[in-house]
């Protein structure tokens, strides 16, 4: 097969352009044992109902003033959707999803996880004041996303 020179120079400056590519990629994105952020707790999602803390999804009592909050996403739901929390509770929320990747928002404040099946995600929050929040998920994940909500009670 007859190739044209230019046509061989090209071919293997692409192929070379792709090694370097796939190289800067792979050592960045696999370096120091990189992972998604917060993302350091695995599970099985299959089994994210008989593992604890989500076995018994809900608010729990930790400390004085602390407590930690463990919600199971799903297609199409937060369990539990309803949360009442004593303001002034410093509040550990830990997530995670049994199927799909969903989004963790509590609309008005810095909450905002990305909910992946096979890791728990955990942020840390002090809620200082009293009100109501909404819970969003923030990531499309299917025909029921726009009805993935829940609500956050701050009380007195
Ligand atoms: Cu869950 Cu969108």
């Amino acid at each position: 097969m007859h190739m044209h020179k230019y046509e061989k120079i090209w071919l293997t400056f692409g192929i070379a352009c792709l090694f370097v590519f796939l190289t800067v990629i792979g050592v960045s994105a696999f370096a120091e044992g990189k992972q998604p952020p917060s993302c350091l707790t695995t599970i099985d999602p299959e089994k994210v109902d008989q593992t604890p803390p989500f076995n018994k999804p809900g608010l729990v009592k930790t400390g004085d003033n602390e407590y930690q909050l463990n919600i199971v996403v799903s297609a199409f739901a937060f369990t539990p959707n309803q949360i009442e929390i004593p303001k002034g509770a410093k509040v550990t929320i830990n997530v995670t999803s049994k199927d799909v990747i969903h989004g963790f928002e509590v609309a008005g404040t810095n909450i905002n996880m990305m909910v992946e099946p096979g890791y728990i995600n955990t942020i840390t929050k002090t809620f200082n004041q009293t009100g109501e929040y909404t819970i969003l998920c923030n990531e499309y994940c299917g025909a029921g996303h726009h009805m993935m909500t829940g609500r956050i009670k701050v009380v007195e």
